[in-house]
């Protein structure tokens, strides 16, 4: 179908839905990505790689910026059909969630935020909002939408207390095999990130508990409780630091869950 056909069609639901033009825009990429309503399109427009919809919906996680797609195509590709529900902490402008629901085309997308993200919401997007490093916020979550998530990724605050609650109480609502990721893992590092919570002698990063982690197989933070501590060290089956040598220092770390 020419390209003219689709930007008219999208043209005519854009009008008939009152969307927003970031919202028609991210309809346009669906509608190429996935034909909603557009059949003649060739097979080929659907075949996007995640490293292209970072791309398309121009998310910080790009090859481009900090590269964390390149580990996500890794991990997320051969389970794209298989997945049916993936949480992400931190929607700014729905970049990432839009990504999610496009590629993963079986799942349900849900987001969490301290701000309201009303045309988020609107593209079919689970938003809720909540501090994620509040549990009883994070109870209320769960509460609503359940668990059993194929995949979280806290892409929030970056804080050190953000980052450490969220995966002490959110593991547990991991399928078995499931996928925790945190992203900017480098804000522990002072030196380059100022402002994230970081004690005076470095004894409470997010980075150090996951290094000590992989020496000792034992879990250390004053945020988590000595539940999630123990949770964590019974059900995790492996951990992946990625550190990026692209000036940011783009850090990432991935917790595989025990099936
Ligand atoms: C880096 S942006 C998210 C970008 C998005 N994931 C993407 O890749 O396109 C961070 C978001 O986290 C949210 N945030 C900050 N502190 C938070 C907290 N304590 N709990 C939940 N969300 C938080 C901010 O409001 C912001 O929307």
């Amino acid at each position: 179908m020419a390209l003219k056909s689709i930007v008219l069609a999208v043209f005519a639901l854009t009008l008939s839905m009152n969307l927003t033009a970031q919202d028609a825009k991210y309809l346009r990429n669906c509608q190429e990505l996935r034909g909603a309503d557009l059949k003649e399109l060739p097979d080929s427009l659907f075949d996007k790689s995640l490293i292209e919809l970072a791309q398309i919906f121009n998310t910080d996680k790009q090859a481009s910026w900090h590269n964390f797609i390149d580990t996500y195509n890794r991990n997320f590709a051969p389970i794209q059909d298989s997945v049916t529900k993936i949480l992400e902490i931190g929607i700014f402008n729905g970049a990432s969630h839009k990504m999610w629901k496009c590629f993963f085309q079986n799942a349900e997308v849900y987001g969490i935020d301290i701000k309201q993200k009303p045309w988020v919401e609107k593209l079919g997007i689970h938003t809720y909002i909540a501090n994620q490093a509040n549990r009883e916020q994070l109870q209320g979550f769960i509460d609503k939408h359940k668990g059993g998530f194929d995949i979280i990724v806290d892409d929030g605050g970056h804080w050190m207390n953000h980052q450490q609650v969220s995966l002490g109480f959110l593991f547990k609502h991991l399928k078995p095999g499931g996928l925790f990721i945190i992203e900017d893992v480098h804000t522990s590092i002072p030196k380059f990130y100022e402002g994230f919570g970081v004690d005076a002698v470095q004894s409470n990063t997010t980075l150090k508990m996951i290094n000590d982690y992989i020496t000792t197989e034992k879990i250390v933070s004053e945020y988590l409780l000595p539940e999630e501590i123990k949770y964590l060290e019974q059900n995790i089956e492996y951990v992946e630091l990625m550190k990026r040598k692209n000036g940011l220092h783009s850090t990432l770390c991935v917790f595989r869950k025990k099936k």
